[in-house]
């Protein structure tokens, strides 16, 4: 299985995803379905509505019924980006300008609103309870994991504990919250629902942990987004933590100010470090043991096209270059 055999799994599914996506951006006010399209038509991976559809497909349901719910879980992805591209004053997303680049800080803000709300019309829709109430659970954690993140922001000496906290809500819990939802939907007993929860909350922290390790690893153009945002904002990552915890004192001080300078001018200098003390292998042999943890999860399901792909999507997660 490739990220190809994947998508191919899921095109039909993906296609009527993409039209209820097309549909629910239809408003009378015209700056939201001009930066919907923008946003839809840039090409993210759609990896947790692709994960949403697995799952579902893989407990048997052949119903059309994930189809929305997997529009939901992408809505809530992309307005979870329009923000955070604005609170890390992010220049590129999906290798084009960010929405708050073209259409300012207030319009990328209200629009991802607007997708958080009609992502809850559309969830009335569905009307099952259990759907509401894991979907708006990870919405209240991702918001809390991402005031977590800005709490922690320019403390050189984070430890890894608040690190992995702040991955967990900010990233894991919607990754967590579309597998969950596979399951509801199937009426999966609690093991197996559990079950689907954690491959989804370990593979989450496995993509956020390689996201980490790309944001000083990869070239713009391959990941979409700007090297080094991380550092200019003073997030400290588990490539940084590692080196901090690793280096001389010499060097603690160089990272100190590399992070306390909204810059980039430091990057060559913490890439030496970083270089120095493994710590880009290091947080890759994490994000590995994440991703393996994650496939272990789905020992106890029949073999299907629909796990073989989920156990690649494990492994993609930590292989990928964007
Ligand atoms: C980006 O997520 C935000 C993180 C959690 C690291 P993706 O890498 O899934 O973004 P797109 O949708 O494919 O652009
Ligand atoms: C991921 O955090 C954003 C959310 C999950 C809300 P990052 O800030 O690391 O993501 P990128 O690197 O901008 O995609
Ligand atoms: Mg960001
Ligand atoms: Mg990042």
């Amino acid at each position: 299985m490739n990220f190809d055999g994947v998508k191919e799994l899921v095109h039909a599914d993906m296609l009527a995803v993409n039209r209820v996506i097309q549909e629910q951006l239809q408003s009378g006010v015209p700056t939201i379905p001009a930066m919907g399209a923008y946003l839809v038509n840039a090409g993210g991976k759609r990896l947790r509505p692709i994960l949403l559809l697995l799952a579902a497909r893989m407990g048997g349901d052949r119903s059309a019924r994930p189809i929305p719910l997997a529009a939901v879980v992408e809505f809530i992805h992309t307005a979870t980006l329009l923000h955070d591209d604005v609170v890390d004053g992010s220049e590129l997303r999906r290798n084009n300008a960010t929405a708050n680049q073209l259409w300012g800080n207030a319009a990328a803000i209200l629009v991802g609103d607007f997708l958080y709300a009609r992502s809850f019309e559309m969830m009335v829709q569905d009307g099952d309870m259990r759907v509401m109430a894991t979907m708006a659970e990870a919405t209240s954690v991702i918001a809390q994991g991402e005031v977590a993140q800005l709490e922690n922001a320019n403390d050189a000496d984070l430890d890894p504990e608040r690190y992995f906290a702040v991955i967990a809500a900010k990233t894991a819990k919607l990754f967590e919250a579309a597998t969950r939802l596979a399951a509801i939907i199937n009426g999966m007993d609690a093991a197996q629902e559990q079950a689907l929860a954690d491959y989804g909350r370990l593979l989450g922290t496995a993509f956020q942990l390689m996201d980490d390790a790309l944001d000083y690893e990869a070239e713009a153009e391959s990941m979409g987004k700007n090297r080094g945002d991380d550092l200019a904002d003073g997030k400290a990552t588990l490539p940084f933590i590692h080196a901090m915890r690793n280096s001389s004192a010499a060097d603690q001080a160089i990272l100190r100010a590399a992070l306390a300078d909204e810059t980039r001018q430091h990057l060559p200098q913490v890439l030496e470090i970083i270089a120095k003390t493994d710590a880009i292998a290091y947080t890759l042999r994490s994000a590995e043991k994440f991703a393996e943890e994650a496939a272990m999860c789905l020992q106890g399901f029949a073999a299907s096209a629909e796990k073989e792909a989920l156990l690649f999507l494990a492994d993609f997660a930590v292989h990928r270059d964007h």
